[in-house]
């Protein structure tokens, strides 16, 4: 099959079976704010987990003028669970960047959307096609795993990224753009998934090879990546009659940069004391894997009078959402 028919049939898929999401609207329509704000949410986050948290912040922040006015706790307050804490400071230094640098208006090409805080050359290009119809590429694992099954490209990831990218770019078509970008991402994630693709039902199953040869579901090949150290630390959760908790700010930079947490130990064990002293008991232990390690933290508990005068940290009223996922999983213990 030819580049051209190929992208022809995939947009004749699209047309038939796109998945409604709350950010897609019909080519020629987007708003660069909502394409922007969803591509930056569902990097390394599932469509699933994405689609409330988009919908909160489009009701709270409606325009980019809107993000940028915004206060840096409650974003990153709102952020909280979504995981890869600098996405959100990023989201906010690009906002502001667009309100003061660009008149508010994004950029309109994939090189411009580059020099924008936060924006690489995947969303870059996520951008520039499905908010200005720009005949940019996109690959992300969805495309990687397309690709090299139709291609038939046995290269392990991620050594193979660029020989991938070029077979990509060869199907790119220049005709709508991004609603083939979006295409192919949800052929993806709802056809050529990882362990059972739909091999029957995909509108390129004739051009693929993978499938001709019936090696589909080795592909995309990896090379295996190194075990994950485990780490270990200690958290104190002091509550007040009031019901208010002991939280620190985080340092703004490194892991779960600007977001709430628990007063705790570093997470080498080393190091920390309690934050005022209590009747400690143990509360359990929770398990987090983050993208370079597995963190195990004891969770120690105490119910302290109002007046209590911790070391560091202050006493906020919290519902929780508010925390990063590893910190509600240490209130979840106690509630
Ligand atoms: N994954 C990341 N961006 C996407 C999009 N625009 N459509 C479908 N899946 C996606």
């Amino acid at each position: 099959m030819r580049d051209e028919d190929l992208s022809q049939t995939l947009l004749g898929w699209y047309d038939r079976h796109s998945r409604v999401l709350p950010w897609r609207v019909p080519a020629g329509q987007a708003d660069p704010y909502r394409v922007w704000l969803s591509e930056v949410m569902l990097q390394q986050t599932t469509v699933a987990a994405v689609k409330g948290y988009f919908k909160r912040f489009t009701d709270r922040w409606p325009t980019v003028e809107a993000l940028a006015a915004a206060a840096d706790a409650d974003v990153m307050a709102e952020w909280a669970g979504l995981g890869y804490y600098a996405r959100a400071r990023n989201l906010l230094k690009c906002a502001r960047s667009v309100v003061g640098d660009h008149g508010g208006r994004f950029p309109d090409t994939r090189e411009g959307l580059l020099t924008l805080p936060g924006v690489g050359p995947y969303t870059a290009s996520a951008i520039a096609a499905i908010a200005f119809e720009r005949p940019a590429t996109i690959v992300d694992g969805n495309v990687e795993r397309v690709i090299s099954r139709l291609r038939k490209v046995e290269t392990p990831l991620p050594a193979a990224k660029a020989e991938i990218t070029r077979l990509a770019e060869q199907i790119t078509p220049v005709m709508r753009p991004g609603d083939y970008a979006q295409a192919i991402m949800d052929l993806g994630a709802t056809v050529c998934t990882p362990r059972n693709p739909a091999c029957g039902i995909c509108p390129w199953m004739t051009p693929c090879i993978a499938r001709a040869e019936g090696i589909q579901t080795t592909l995309p090949r990896k090379t295996p990546k190194a075990a994950k150290p485990v780490r270990e630390g200690t958290v104190w959760l002091a509550r007040r009659p009031d019901g208010a908790w002991l939280v620190e700010d985080r340092p703004a930079r490194g892991l779960l940069g600007g977001m709430w947490g628990w007063p705790g130990t570093g997470w080498d064990g080393a190091g920390g004391d309690a934050p005022l002293s209590a009747s400690w008991r143990d509360a359990g232990e929770v398990r987090h894997t983050f993208t370079h390690f597995h963190l195990v933290l004891a969770v120690r508990f105490a119910d302290v009078p109002q007046g209590a005068n911790p070391e560091r940290g202050s006493f906020r009223t919290l519902t929780g959402r508010e925390l990063p996922t590893v910190m509600r999983k240490a209130l979840m213990l106690i509630q």
